[in-house]
């Protein structure tokens, strides 16, 4: 497979001192002149949070469990990706979203302070999604191995796309209670879905029999979205996703850092978390 890895297709420039993919950046202007409605919903999270499962729970709340209304199209289509471009600039997120007609369901890694002012102006609701940052960093890892328009890991890991973790879960914790935002844990999804899946469906204002709740964490399951070529990014082609390398959908867990943590490397990344995060008190666990 060709890889474009080490060009400059895929370097990191900067936006306000946020490290972003040089294509984003390209297409900045159009990024901060969206205009989003009130009735639209944004989900955001720092890369490999989970916001896929996210994004599915939402589409699957929102059209009541209907399997099929879900299946429409694949996640990409059904929820565009506010920044995004394709690598080829064929289409983007904007250019997606600017032919919908809200309500919409948009995605975003955006740090809060770059996300669009119209989304502030609107008065969007947001469902912010965290993952404890030695999964989310293992999971980045094997993302930057297999997309090949994402930078070689080994290159540049100490800088990452959209920035840091830290300033990215703090920034829209301490906005939680200022602007519409429901904050939710990865941890805390897998570990009572039913409930979170609950809590997601009251901010959106649904009211879901408990019979639906529970169909809807079957089918947001790791085991049923792998499945469903609607929710598991088969559509995007080998050339850009390089599944001789990883999976999307990878493993789904909790605790995987264990298999690539040496207990050095945990002491020394434990010791800065709780200094960096002394300042924020997110109840982040690493295991569940
Ligand atoms: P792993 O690489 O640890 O397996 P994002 O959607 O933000 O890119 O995050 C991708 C991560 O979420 C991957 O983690 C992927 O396997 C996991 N994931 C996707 N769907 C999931 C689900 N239904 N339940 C749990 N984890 C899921």
């Amino acid at each position: 497979l060709f890889s474009p890895k080490n060009s400059f297709i895929v370097s990191l420039s900067h936006i306000q001192g946020i490290p972003l993919l040089e294509r984003v950046v390209k297409y900045w202007p159009r990024v901060e002149k969206f205009q989003a409605s009130e009735e639209d919903l944004l989900i955001a999270t720092y890369p490999k949070a989970g916001t896929t499962w996210t994004q599915e729970v939402v589409d699957s709340i929102l059209n009541e469990g209907d399997v099929e209304k879900c299946k429409r199209a694949p996640t990409q289509v059904r929820m565009p990706f506010l920044e995004m471009t394709a690598p080829d600039g064929s289409s983007s997120g904007i250019t997606k979203l600017e032919v919908m007609d809200p309500p919409r369901v948009i995605k975003t890694h955006l740090p809060i302070q770059l996300v669009p002012r119209s989304f502030w102006d609107a008065g969007c609701k947001v469902i912010y999604m965290a993952r404890n940052p030695k999964d989310t960093v293992v999971s980045y890892y094997h993302f930057d191995r297999m997309h090949l328009y994402q930078p070689e890991p080994t290159v540049h890991y100490s800088i990452l796309g959209w920035g840091s973790w830290y300033d990215h879960v703090k920034g829209y914790w301490k906005e939680r209670h200022n602007k519409k935002i429901l904050y939710i844990l990865y941890e805390d999804m897998k570990e009572d879905p039913v409930r979170e899946v609950t809590r997601i469906a009251q901010f959106l204002k649904r009211q879901l029999s408990k019979s639906t709740i529970e169909h809807i964490v079957q089918m947001t399951a790791f085991s049923a979205m792998r499945e469903n070529p609607m929710a598991n990014y088969s559509t995007i082609p080998d050339t850009i996703f390089d599944r001789t390398a990883s999976e999307f959908m990878r493993k789904g867990e909790v605790g995987d850092w264990k298999n690539h943590f040496s207990a050095g490397e945990d002491a020394a990344f434990e010791e800065h978390y709780r200094k960096i995060m002394s300042d924020c008190p997110i109840p982040i666990r690493f295991t569940i």
